[in-house]
This record gives C-alpha cells, structure tokens and sequence, in this order.
C-alpha cells in the first residue's frame, strides 16, 4: 500500500484574504434551552444582576465570539418583536409555531442587545418576513438604530433604552424556501419581498449589511436555482447570501463522515459561481459575500426533539436539540473550521449554529455548571488562532475514497498568519482512521520562526463524550511530535487528530 502522507508550503505572499473575524460567530435562537436555562436563568447561583447566567457568559468570552445571530431560525418567520419590548410584566406570552413552544418574552431585542455587550458580541439582527413584511423590519429597525425623534426610536427610549443599538447586519428573514417555514415562499416570491424590505430598511439607515436567505441546505430541490433567482431581483440592494447546513453520522460510518467538509467545500464553490453569474448577468461591480450563517453536526438528538414537538408540545423552554457531541463530531466541526478559512476571501461571517445548549459547544445544566462539549475546543482554537492573514498552501496529501466521496484528503489543513502578533498557526485534521500521519511544512518563508505549542484533540474512541461532570475529550500538548530543520517542520499527525501547530517569531532575528 502507498505511503501516505501531507505536505503544504507557506510563503507570506500566498495571501488568500484577511480573515474576517466574524467567522467565528454563532447564534442564539429562541429554541429550546437556549435562552431560557441557558443565558438567562435568573434563579441559578451564577446569575448577574440582569438574569444572565455568568457562568455562561465567562464560556462565551473564552471562545471569542465576534458575533451573534438572533432571534432565529425558524422561530424568526412568527416573530413579534414588539411583543419582546416595554416592561416585562405586560409583555404577552405567544405560541411559537417553529418549535410548538411557549415563548414568555421574558428576553427580548433590548435584554439579548445588553447581553451581547457583556459577551464582547456584535448582534446579528433577524427580521421576520414569514408571517410579517417590509413594514415590521422597518420599524424593528428604527426602533434599535435610530437615535430618537421618531415613533419607535422614542418607543425605545421610553423602554428605559436611551442609546441606539447600532445594529449592522440583519438578516432578511430565515430559511425561506423550506417548506416547513412559516410563511414559506418561492424564490421569486422571496426575492421580491428581500429586495423591497432591503431598499426600505436602507432609507432608514444606509450603514447596515443586508443578508439575503440562499438555501436551506444542499438537499433541497430548488437548490441553486434558488440563489440565482433571489439574487436576480435583489443583488443590488443586499451584501450577502446566506449558507445553511448541518451533517450527520447517520450510517455510523466515520471515514464518510468526516468527509462531509468535501461536500461543504463544493456547496460554497457553487454559491460563489451562483453569485459571479448573476454579477455578469446583471453587469453589476459589486461582489456578493457569502454568510455561511448556520453550520454544525446535527442529529443525535432529532428522534427525542420531534418526539417532544408532536406529543408534549406548548411547553416553556422544553430540551429541544441538545444534541451530546462526540469525538469525531468535534473532528468534523474541524474540517469544517478548516474549508471556511480556505474560502475567507468570499466567507466573510459564518455562525456556528447555535452557541448554548442547542446543538452547541456549550451546555448548561439547570442546577448545576455549565460545560464544555467536544466541539468546543475546534471552535475555540481558531476562534483564538485563526485570525490574521489566511494562506494558500499549496497542499497536496494522499488520498481515499468513502461511501459517498471520492478522493478525499487523508489530512485537511490551512494556515493563518498574524503579522501583528509574528505568529503562524497551522490547523491540521488527519481524517485517516488507522494511522499516524507526517505532514511536512516548508516554513522557509517564515524565517526566524519557531514551534510555540501544538495542541492535539485525539482520543482512542471516536464516540467518547464530554459531560458536565467528566471532560474525556480535551486539547493536550504535543511539542513532542514535531522537529524543526532547515526551514522544515515535520509534524506527526495521530490517527483521527485535530491538531493546532502554532508557530512563533524569536525574538532578535529578522
Ligand atoms: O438551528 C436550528 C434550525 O435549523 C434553525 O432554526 C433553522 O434555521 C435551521 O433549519
């Protein structure tokens, strides 16, 4: 059997893109646990003065998360907002049609915009355009970011709010060509609406970002006819079109599950295609971004959340999607990390779908900690390592086929340059099950630098879990795996590894 292997080159002048830091955003939704036991529990022990759990908080501040997707998802497409404002005590509680839950608006724009501030988050702002339209997102809109002066920026000032909340980027409505969507449209039907609320809200405040919705994931028939025709009738008024999608190890196979990031990789080469033909239809200079704003593993828990949707449904904050990840979720959740940073030229926000107990890296318990799952350490790394200068890397690996791909790399890597900091990280995955893999970095571009730390994510049983008593599945050192000669660094890769090779200039050398 061939020899396998993996090699990249980094040069300082391979440049893909200055990463933008709003990749490593997430998403808090009015799901399940999310809100309600999971940021804001006012009865636990850690919580502030607010209702926030601080316990929570401080996990959100370690990872770094630049911004915040909010209120939904599909709960968004039967969102009242100015049912979330104004004193709490009159605030109506509401069905809420996407999960079958009671929504008690204990939370709302003003609570979530103060958390926000306490996270060190940006708020990414949803508008419902499923059972509502233009005239809602206006005034949401003029309710958080016009100073005062006005019906619902003075609306907002009475609600004790006295300072905009300046709120760059919305997002024109959720998922709208899924039929299980309230107020579900045809891509025509959703582009007309998405280029007229986008040229709306822009009289009212000319500086925010526009995200128009793509598909809902790869699967759905419509799929790219979608983006070309919403793009057709609303390229010139929005910045962005959305990318969903969520896999699974649904057949138990781990090699093709961990070359799911292959299929992620196409999807984002298609929308970008889908985005430069409409460019050229339409003449147009501008480049349309991509938000690849929900991305996860999500399935573990689909049989137990339908189950509580259909017989037990109206409840308040039921456990809904908390899926308990495992060790090869968090390999996947790598590669994934990995094929963002590969298209930051065009990704410009992406949002780890979601951030607190519903398919999320951090989980809390209801009487007792919050925790760490497995999936939280890719994210933190390249959330604390990933920023700066993404690089090409001209890598080339050996290669193998699954079930449903072929060719796939034996080890997926990338590198991010901070010039500021004089550091290089490289963010490697061998996704081969059986052996160790050596992969040779030609670092002799980054003269004067040396290896500062590797962190390894590895573990014998790829289905091992994190709990909130037991954390089984963390980062270790492994400096041990690597040597450094002659401008090559060669680095052991463990079988089934998520690996962070951080590299750093010495002092005193030019
Ligand atoms: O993130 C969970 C759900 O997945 C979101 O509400 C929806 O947008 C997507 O289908």
């Amino acid at each position: 059997m061939a020899k396998k292997f993996a090699r990249i080159t980094l040069d300082p002048d391979f440049q893909i893109s200055a990463v933008d830091n709003r990749i490593y955003g997430s998403f808090i939704e009015h799901l399940g646990r999310a809100v309600y036991t999971g940021i804001y529990q006012p009865e636990h022990p850690s919580a502030d003065e607010e209702g926030f759990r601080r316990d929570v908080l401080d996990l959100v501040r370690e990872i770094g998360v630049p911004i915040v997707r909010y209120p939904g998802g599909n709960f968004v497409s039967n969102f009242y907002w100015e049912d979330s404002v104004g004193p709490v005590a009159e605030r109506p509680r509401r069905l809420e049609l996407a999960w079958r839950s009671t929504e008690p608006n204990l939370v709302g724009v003003n609570e979530f915009a103060s958390w926000c501030k306490k996270a060190g988050s940006e708020m990414m702002m949803a508008v419902n355009l499923g059972t509502r339209g233009i005239e809602a997102a206006c005034n949401l809109l003029e309710y958080c970011n016009h100073p005062s002066g006005s019906k619902y920026s003075d609306l907002r000032i009475s609600h004790g709010v006295k300072n905009p909340h300046n709120i760059k980027v919305w997002c024109l409505g959720n998922e709208m060509d899924g039929p299980w969507q309230t107020g579900h449209k045809t891509a025509w039907e959703y582009g007309r609406l998405a280029d007229e609320t986008a040229k709306a809200m822009r009289q009212i405040d000319p500086e925010i970002q526009l995200v128009v919705c793509g598909s809902s994931n790869t699967g759905m028939a419509t799929y790219p006819q979608w983006e070309a025709t919403v793009l057709e009738e609303a390229y010139d008024h929005v910045d962005y079109i959305s990318l969903h999608t969520y896999y699974g190890n649904r057949f138990n196979d781990t090699a093709n599950f961990l070359a799911q990031s292959d299929d992620m990789d196409r999807f984002i080469k298609t929308i970008i295609s889908t985005c430069d033909f409409v460019k050229a239809k339409k003449r147009a200079k501008k480049e349309m971004m991509l938000s690849f704003d929900e991305w996860n593993v999500w399935f573990h828990s689909n049989s137990q959340s339908d189950d509580t949707m259909q017989n037990r449904p109206w409840a308040v904050a039921p456990s809904l999607l908390e899926d308990r990840y495992n060790f090869e979720d968090a390999l996947l959740v790598g590669l994934m990390l990995i094929t963002l940073l590969k298209h930051s030229d065009r990704v410009r926000m992406a949002c780890l779908a979601q951030l607190v107990n519903v398919i999320a890296p951090i989980m809390t318990e209801k009487d007792g900690p919050a925790w760490k799952q497995t999936i939280f350490y890719p994210y933190l790394h390249a959330s604390k390592y990933g920023r700066g200068i993404a690089l090409h890397t001209a890598q080339r690996s050996s290669r193998h086929d699954t079930m449903d791909f072929t060719g796939v790399t034996d080890v997926e890597s990338t590198a991010v340059w901070n010039q500021e900091q004089e550091e290089l990280t490289i963010f490697a995955v061998n996704r081969d099950l059986e052996e160790d893999i050596v992969l040779e970095s030609d670092v002799k571009g980054f003269p004067g630098y040396r290896l500062a730390e590797h962190l390894v994510l590895e573990h014998d049983d790829v289905k091992a879990e994190n709990g909130p008593e037991r954390q089984v599945v963390l980062p270790q050192n492994a400096e041990s795996r690597n040597e450094l000669s002659g401008g090559l660094l060669k680095t052991r890769l463990a079988k089934a590894s998520w690996n962070v090779i951080r590299l750093k200039k010495e002092k005193g050398t030019l």
